[in-house]
């Protein structure tokens, strides 16, 4: 039996975690609760392995990451642990090393921070920081497992990073796959061996194979496509920065790719694309002002969250088909009612 409502959690820059709770008929989306967490949690993690662990950053100066459990009835958390992240800024969490260990990204320490769950999955142990700083200036931004490595895409150096385990479990880099100079690799997605990253600076999506093997020397991957996310009746010269990269893989493979600060009276755009080959189908105005959170939600990846952190609230949008408009909207949050959105996550 499906559910007939859900519970999603939204991360944001202001001292609170909100809890939302969205009923699929007729569709509603409404405020249960606000937990502060923190100072910025602004970005937010599930652990698939129990439906109440909660993992948040404080995206400030000395970052940390915290552990949280949801009460399913009243929406709230309560914190449980905390780490430093021994960099400024973290900006994301990734679940690696087959969900044993937590990966955070530091933007301004320009490290990637690991950290060991122990076996309540809620403490941490073992912190391990990997530092890109060597050769430039390095604003981390995402970390992302595939297979046993961790790919971290480094916006300040072009570049997505492949880290790999020795035997004593440390992490170390193993070689980088290039973007191309100034585009500011943000969010990655990977699909197989098709690795995709969103270019925050250039508002481009390009794909890559990734080598099974180590890269050495100049070596690199060709390019297969690389397309601007920027929509055509977007006037010439705005100055827009791509915010969330997301692969949907049913009912065919779809890829949604946000960008913010669009000047358009309709409010910033979700780019749509295809892939194999990667094509562009279309520009979603979503009425929202400084898109940065959007996340997919429900069983089958159904809905589709958004916020705007600039105006226009938060929206749910069903997923459907092409000549339906791929996203339609279906239930919102006026502005105002949680501060500064910035991601969430589904229950
Ligand atoms: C969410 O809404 C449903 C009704 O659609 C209600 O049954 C449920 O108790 C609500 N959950 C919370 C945590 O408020
Ligand atoms: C999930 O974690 C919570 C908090 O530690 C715990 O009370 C609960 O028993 C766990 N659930 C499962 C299924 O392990
Ligand atoms: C990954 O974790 C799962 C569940 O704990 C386990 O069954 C599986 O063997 C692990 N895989 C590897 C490669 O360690």
């Amino acid at each position: 039996m499906s559910a007939s409502s859900f519970l999603i959690l939204v991360g944001s820059f202001s001292s609170m975690i909100s809890t939302l709770n969205f009923t699929i008929s007729p569709p509603s989306l409404s405020l249960v609760s606000q937990t502060p967490s923190g100072a910025s949690p602004s970005w937010l993690l599930a652990n698939p392995a129990n439906n109440s662990i909660f993992y948040a950053t404080d995206e400030t100066e000395t970052g940390a990451l915290n552990s949280l459990v949801l009460d399913h009835t009243t929406g709230r958390l309560t914190s449980v642990a905390s780490i430093p992240t021994q960099g400024g800024s973290p900006t994301h969490i990734g679940l690696v090393n087959n969900g044993t260990q937590l990966g955070v990204a530091n933007y301004g320490g320009g490290s990637a921070f690991f950290a060991t769950l122990e076996s309540d999955l809620l403490h941490f142990k073992s912190p391990q920081v990997v530092s890109f700083t060597d050769g430039g200036s390095s604003n981390a931004h995402q970390v992302v497992p595939f297979g046993d490595q961790v790919l971290v895409s480094d916006l300040g150096r072009d570049r997505v990073w492949r880290l790999t385990q020795d035997a004593s479990s440390s992490w170390s880099i193993q070689d980088s796959i290039g973007q191309p100079s100034g585009s500011g690799p943000r969010h990655l997605v990977v699909d197989d061996n098709a690795l995709y990253s969103l270019h925050e600076k250039a508002n481009t999506l390009s794909q890559q194979t990734i080598p099974t093997t180590p890269l050495s020397g100049d070596a690199q991957p060709d390019s297969i496509a690389s397309i601007s996310i920027i929509p055509s009746d977007t006037p010439s010269g705005a100055n827009l920065f791509a915010g969330e990269l997301l692969l949907a893989q049913s009912p065919t493979p779809i890829i949604y790719a946000s960008n913010r600060d669009d000047p358009s009276s309709q409010g910033d755009a979700i780019a749509v694309f295809d892939i194999n080959p990667l094509t562009k189908v279309a520009d979603v105005r979503t009425g929202l002002k400084h898109l940065r959170g959007v996340a997919l939600v429900g069983e089958d990846n159904a809905y589709l969250i958004a916020g705007g952190m600039n105006g226009g609230g938060i929206k749910i949008f069903e997923r459907v088909s092409a000549d339906q408009g791929f996203l339609k909207e279906v239930a919102s949050l006026p502005a105002g009612v949680i501060d500064q959105p910035s991601s969430f996550v589904w229950v």
